[in-house]
């Protein structure tokens, strides 16, 4: 059974949720392997609007075996208020649930340390999401963080706080002047969440492994984006963490070997939350039109999302970083009113053509879009079931956009909504889901 990964290919919120969603009930398990609740994936059922921060977005099917990988940083508190949130909604998380015991906790001086590390950047600050993401990875890396596990023993918890407060708090008050925090403030509530979580934490790197030799299907659920890598993004305006397919490997244990295929979820245009560069960029009432007509607001900050349009050298870069198989392409709705849109085929530099993403800041802060124009179709696409239903200028945008990002598109969202979705023709999901044709046609 081919294990796939879901990445996406721009800066975030591409509609990742919303693909996990459609193909869960044709695979066995969802495993999120990067990120925090940094992340916010929308899955939209009838009237119902979900939106997880941590948990895979499959857990919506009950049949569905949802892991929270080693890669993620959990924020323990915001866990259980999403968990009790789905239970008031009637999902069953006992048995569909499971949390690694090396994924790395948020604590509460993480959040602080975000947003007071903002502030002082001032006007070069990364427009971070202040959930604690970046200083839990940063502790991580320096091997002082303090993981899933720890929470079951609290002799070794309250140890790590300590000696983590002791550093931590003189940070927070001689370099941010912010708050500061005592062990037991910290203990208290952590030993409580320790008690919700119990149950939920395990190995999980052994369990997918049984799961995967038993045949279950795995699928990858990528969080952030690939512009937003810390190694393959646009440092350092990127997030803290491997969100490229190669994290789908470390991020759960599962090696890359029994990782079958990548499925890239791209946008019909291009948006950016935070700071950094955005080549293709729109400006203006254009910007604000696209913002509102694709209603482009933070799922988890709320925060206005900046828009542009479809940059195909991002695209291509996506591509070739993460081995991208096939696409799904989301939000063209969005374009539906446009009389004219433009493609971004490469960047001008220096008087040079480059059509391969530059990875240097300096060359990308002033690299000038290069664009190709095509005309819109001004017909509504929402509810079309087949590409041939689409009208032809709609048809030529794909193809174009296939063309110049090389690789096939399988599935095209024209609506948030599950069935607002078309399998295209030949669609190389049919070769890791059969069974997505039956309940996508
Ligand atoms: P994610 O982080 O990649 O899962 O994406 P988000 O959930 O943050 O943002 C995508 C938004 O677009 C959500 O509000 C979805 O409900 C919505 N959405 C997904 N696909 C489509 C689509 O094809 N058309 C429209 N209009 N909205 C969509
Ligand atoms: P999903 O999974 C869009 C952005 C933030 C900021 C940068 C660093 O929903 O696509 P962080 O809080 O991670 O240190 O912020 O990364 N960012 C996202 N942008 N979608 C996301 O997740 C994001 N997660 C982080 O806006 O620019
Ligand atoms: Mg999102």
């Amino acid at each position: 059974m081919p294990n796939i990964v879901v990445v996406g290919t721009q800066w975030g919120d591409e509609g990742k949720g919303k693909v996990v969603d459609i193909l869960t009930p044709h695979l066995n398990v969802v495993v999120r392997y990067a990120g925090g609740n940094n992340a916010g994936h929308t899955v939209v059922v009838g009237k119902e609007k979900y939106v997880l921060h941590t948990i895979p977005s499959g857990i919506l099917h009950a049949g569905c075996r949802c892991v929270i990988g080693c890669g993620v940083v959990i924020d323990p508190g915001s866990l259980i208020e999403e968990m009790e949130s789905l239970v008031q909604r009637g999902v069953t998380l006992d048995g569909n649930l499971f949390i690694s015991k090396n994924a790395h906790l948020i604590m509460p001086y993480h959040p602080v340390l975000d947003r007071a590390s903002e502030a002082k950047l001032g006007a070069r600050r990364i427009g971070t999401t202040g959930k604690g993401v970046g200083p839990a990875y940063i502790d991580k890396a320096g091997r002082r963080g303090i993981r899933m596990s720890d929470l079951l023993d609290e002799r070794l918890l309250r140890q790590k706080v300590e000696d983590n407060l002791a550093v931590k708090n003189r940070i927070l008050r001689e370099i941010y002047d912010a708050q500061s925090f005592t062990v037991e403030e910290i203990l208290n509530p952590y030993l409580r969440y320790a008690g919700w979580l119990a149950p939920y934490i395990t190995d999980t790197a052994l369990l997918l492994s049984k799961w995967i030799d038993a045949g279950y299907q795995v699928l990858f659920e990528g969080a952030q984006a690939t512009m937003l890598d810390v190694d393959h993004g646009t440092y350092p305006y990127v997030t803290s963490s491997n969100t490229t397919a190669g994290g789908a490997s470390t991020g759960t244990g599962v090696p890359p070997t029994r990782i079958n295929g990548v499925l890239g979820v791209a946008k019909a245009y291009t948006t950016r939350v935070g700071e950094g560069p955005f080549p293709s960029e729109m400006q203006g009432k254009l910007a604000e039109t696209i913002r509102a007509r694709g209603n482009e607001y933070g799922s988890t900050t709320g925060r206005p999302r900046r828009c542009g349009w479809f940059d195909a050298v991002v695209l291509r870069y996506a591509v070739r970083i993460n081995g991208i198989d096939t696409i799904a392409l989301t939000k063209l709705d969005v374009l539906d009113q446009c009389e004219t849109i433009k493609v971004c085929t490469g960047y001008r530099y220096r008087g040079d053509l480059i059509t391969d993403f530059p990875e240097d800041e300096t060359s990308l802060a002033t690299a000038e879009p290069v664009y190709e124009e095509l005309s819109g179709w001004m017909t509504p696409t929402t509810g079309a079931k087949l590409e041939s239903d689409l009208p032809p200028k709609a048809r030529r945008y794909l193809e174009r956009l296939e063309e110049l990002t090389g690789v096939p598109f399988c599935m095209i969202s024209t609506g948030p909504q599950r069935d607002e979705t078309i399998l295209c023709e030949d669609s190389p999901l049919l070769r890791w889901f059969p069974s997505v044709r039956s309940s996508l046609l």
